[in-house]
This record gives C-alpha cells, structure tokens and sequence, in this order.
C-alpha cells in the first residue's frame, strides 16, 4: 500500500475465503478500501486433471476432496461475518481455464494463487501475470507442491522471468516483479 503499487488484488482458489477476507481487513486497516479484491474459484472444489494439456497433472487426486468444495454463498456469508462484504469484492465463479482469459482485470497489484495443481495455476499465471504492475507481488501458495512449483518454472523459464523466489514458511513463496 504504501508504495502506491497500482491495481486490484485476485486470489485463485479461495476455498473458505480466509486469505481474502484478510486482504480486505489489511485493505481497511491501511486505507485501500476502494481496491477490488476479485475472489475466484469453481465454488465446486478442484478440476479432474486434464493430462492431454497438462501430463504433468496425471494422478493429480484433489478433484476426489469434497472438503474443498465450499459454495460462493457461504464464502460471501463468511465476508458478511467480518463485515467485510462490499461493493469492492468480486467473485469469479468457474474454471480458472474458462475465466481467467476474460476476466475483466486491468491491472494487479497482488495476485496469489492457490490453485494446488499444475494446471491450476498454470490457467491463472498465463492470463494474469502480465497484468501484474512492476513492483507488484506473485504469491504462491502450494510451491511446495510438485505439480505446482513444475508450472512455476515452467512459466519463469517460457518467460524468461529471472526474480529471487523467496520462501514464505517451507509452503508458499513469492516474488516481487520487477
Ligand atoms: C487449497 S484451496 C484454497 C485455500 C485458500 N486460498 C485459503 O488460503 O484458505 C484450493 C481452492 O482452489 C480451487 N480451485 C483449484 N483449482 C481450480 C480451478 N482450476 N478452477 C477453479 N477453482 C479451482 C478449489 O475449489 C479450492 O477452493
């Protein structure tokens, strides 16, 4: 915030809402309340791997966690609990591959994915990461996960992207476009 880094925020994979509703609540502690926070998920838990685009999804298990499946209602009611629901929060219902390329975001100044799989966060860094302003943060949740850190290189390497990866706690890491 403070460095005024311009754009919304988008989280990819909210499941209950935690980590939004946190980005809202830092949003009104530290004078961002106009910023839109874009919370996307299928609201349906995870995809069935697509191993024909994405081989290495193959075995993938997490479409069978039903406790991944969480409805948009109930994240919304989870917001309205904090009171942290309002005109700012935007929810993108669906598979990242069907919405993210048409998402209607201009501009990041935080995105986290948290998709878990390979092709989930593959669907989100290659629509979304160009839309990242310079200075902006890529935070990725599940980069210790196999499927997940594969994407993560394999998009730096497609991309020529070169900046430090910092661990956050073993699980998750960012980096900080330059
Ligand atoms: C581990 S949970 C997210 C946890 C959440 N970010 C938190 O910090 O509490 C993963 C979420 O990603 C969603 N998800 C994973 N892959 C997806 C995809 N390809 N399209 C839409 N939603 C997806 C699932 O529905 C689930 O809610």
């Amino acid at each position: 915030m403070k460095d005024g880094i311009p754009g919304d925020l988008l989280e990819t994979g909210v499941w209950r809402g935690g980590a939004s509703i946190f980005m809202k609540a830092a949003l009104v502690v530290y004078g961002g309340r106009d910023r839109t926070i874009w919370v996307a998920d299928s609201f349906e838990g995870l995809p069935k791997p697509d191993v024909e685009k994405y081989p290495k999804d193959k075995g993938d298990m997490h479409w069978t966690f039903d406790n991944l499946r969480v409805s948009m209602e109930e994240v919304r009611g989870n917001f309205e609990r904090y009171g942290l629901l309002d005109d700012n929060i935007k929810f993108i219902k669906g598979w990242f591959s069907d919405t993210m390329p048409s998402a209607p975001i201009e501009k990041l100044a935080l995105l986290r994915a948290d998709g878990d799989m390979y092709g989930s966060t593959m669907d989100v860094l290659e629509p979304m990461y160009p839309k990242l302003s310079s200075g902006g943060f890529l935070i990725i949740d599940d980069y210790a996960l196999e499927g997940c850190r594969a994407a993560v290189h394999d998009y730096r390497n497609r991309h020529g992207i070169a900046e430090n990866i910092v661990d956050i706690d073993g699980i998750g890491a960012f980096w900080r476009k330059s």
